[in-house]
């Protein structure tokens, strides 16, 4: 049954769920960046920014994370508020308690929930009885939070998205599937390179079709990491045994080895591409220290975009963009 508990018609990203970048116009992509940008600014010039004073986020983590929980707990103190660990241990998600009972709880103390969890299916479980935000912390389908800072990245780099190519060479999973779609929004020509069987989901691959047919961005994929990374402005790669998936390891090494990126892979790319990735690196499995550590790789920028596109993101779901007037532009 669909929660009573029906939220009341806003405008814009107040009160919205983020769990798919599909969840977002192109527009509303911009508006995040933008923010994110601003807040970025203030942060940097050590400007008061507490947008969301007493405001309270619960974060439930069914896997290990370093830079998710992080930024999500700095960036709730850089608004005033506090996040609350929710402890997976404790909440026991559909085990100790039903997720509709979850999510009827935690919308009566917190005013978003961030939640990382295996299953797809418990985040739309969690939106669909829950009036507060449910965001996407990553799933087994999307990490729509990365790619918001992974477009602040390129934003930055690249001083426009509309009309670059971005290579993603690797496992078409989570990461490369919000990657498909944010680049679709935003005009990327999006090219994926994997190995046979492990292609993104055709269901994502269609939806982020559609999408770029409104931007003008594309969607291709190719079966060789050269043929993905050809004169690309930006090479991108994720792990290739993502979590829980441990157990597919040794086959998962042996199908990926002609997809690490290296010296001679960046090679094939623009002379002036930038190398990211969602981080934790396997360094000397998908990316080689050489490339990591290299004058072109910009994943630091990446991670610490991760606290300010999601410092946006909450002060645009959880009080709308009229808060942000407080802040210089
Ligand atoms: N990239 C990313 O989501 O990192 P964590 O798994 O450490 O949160
Ligand atoms: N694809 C990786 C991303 C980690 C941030 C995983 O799901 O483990």
């Amino acid at each position: 049954m669909r929660s009573t508990n029906a939220r009341p018609a806003r405008r814009g990203l107040q009160g919205r769920d983020i769990l798919s970048l599909a969840d977002l116009s192109g527009a509303e992509v911009t508006t995040v960046l933008d923010a994110a940008a601003r807040l970025k600014r203030a942060q940097g010039a050590d400007l008061p920014h507490a947008l969301l004073p007493a405001r309270t986020l619960g974060m439930l983590f069914e896997k290990a994370s370093l830079r998710t929980r992080t930024t999500f707990v700095v960036g709730m103190v850089h608004l005033g508020g506090q996040a609350v660990d929710l402890m997976a241990e404790h909440t026991q998600m559909g085990v100790r308690e039903s997720v509709p009972d979850i999510a009827r709880n935690l919308e009566r103390w917190v005013d978003a929930v961030m939640a990382r969890v295996y299953d797809q299916n418990v985040l739309e479980e969690l939106a669909e009885y829950s009036r507060v935000p449910i965001i996407n912390g990553l799933s087994d389908r999307f990490h729509p939070c990365q790619v918001l800072a992974d477009l602040l990245t390129l934003r930055e780099r690249l001083g426009s998205l509309a009309g670059r190519t971005l290579a993603y060479v690797g496992d078409g999973f989570n990461v490369c599937h919000s990657l498909m779609l944010g680049g679709a929004l935003t005009g990327l020509h999006v090219r994926v390179g994997t190995p046979p069987g492990y292609e993104p989901d055709p269901e994502i691959v269609e939806q982020a079709r559609r999408i770029a047919r409104g931007s003008g961005g594309t969607i291709e994929l190719v079966s060789s990491a050269e043929a993905a990374v050809r004169n690309a402005d930006a090479v991108y790669t994720d792990s290739w045994v993502s979590m829980g998936l441990e157990e597919e390891r040794a086959e998962r090494l042996a199908a990926f080895a002609p997809f690490q990126v290296n010296a001679a892979l960046m090679a094939g790319a623009a002379s002036d591409a930038v190398f990211m990735h969602c981080l934790p690196a396997h360094r000397g499995e998908e990316v080689t220290d050489e490339v990591m550590d290299g004058p072109q790789s910009v994943v630091f920028d990446q991670a610490e975009n991760r606290l300010h596109a999601q410092k946006a993101l909450l002060v645009l779901l959880v009080r709308g963009e009229a808060a942000l007037e407080a802040l210089p532009s």
